[in-house]
């Protein structure tokens, strides 16, 4: 499934892990349309069953059963193959998610400088939790709070900024490969 359109499948996920605007969306994008791999978005799935936004999820149950949802979807992934996997920015800290993450693939970790991720973000509104401190330093002090437990949950790390998307997409695809050999 890594290498492009016309190569054999092997019936293995790639979990995209990362913090908010790192490029998980975007990535997963290519993957689906320059790989024989279907896609998956967390948050989009999660705001559809609940026909709801996300903020939307947050401001009227909360986090913790929007975590929850998270955890209950990530499950039920795993009797996918060769699906592209984009986490919400959240979906890793929890110690259960990443259990369930290495069960449904290669769990690859996106990140991106604090300013790359705010030119990113800067024009939407969909992230509650960073509603009210859209800014540089918020961001990278929240970045920083969670750095270790994505670390700890990547199998790989991947930079992404100032980057085409493509060079990104093969350096994942070689370097999974790499992995299983
Ligand atoms: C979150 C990231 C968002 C979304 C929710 C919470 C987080 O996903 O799941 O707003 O806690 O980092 P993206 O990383 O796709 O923006």
């Amino acid at each position: 499934m890594l290498s492009g359109k016309d190569e054999e499948e092997t019936g293995m996920n790639i979990v995209l892990i990362g913090f908010m605007g790192t490029g998980k969306s975007t990535i997963s994008e290519y993957f689906r349309n320059n790989y024989r791999l279907d896609v998956v978005e967390m948050d989009q799935e999660i705001a559809d069953r609940e026909g709801m936004s996300i903020p939307d999820i947050f401001s009227t149950y909360g986090e913790e059963y929007f975590r929850n949802l998270e955890t209950r979807l990530l499950v039920e992934l795993q009797s996918k193959d060769n699906v592209v996997i984009s986490c919400g920015g959240g979906a890793a800290l929890r110690p259960q998610n990443v259990v369930e993450m290495k069960k449904n693939g290669k769990v690859v970790l996106l990140t991106a400088a604090p300013e790359t991720v705010y030119q990113r973000v800067k024009d939407s509104d969909d992230r509650p939790v960073l509603k009210g401190r859209k800014n540089v330093e918020y961001i990278s002090e929240l970045m920083e709070k969670r750095r270790e437990k994505y670390e700890a949950a990547a199998d790989i790390v991947v930079q992404t900024d100032n980057r085409d998307v493509g060079d990104i997409c093969r350096e994942i695809a070689d370097r999974i490969k790499e992995l299983g050999e």
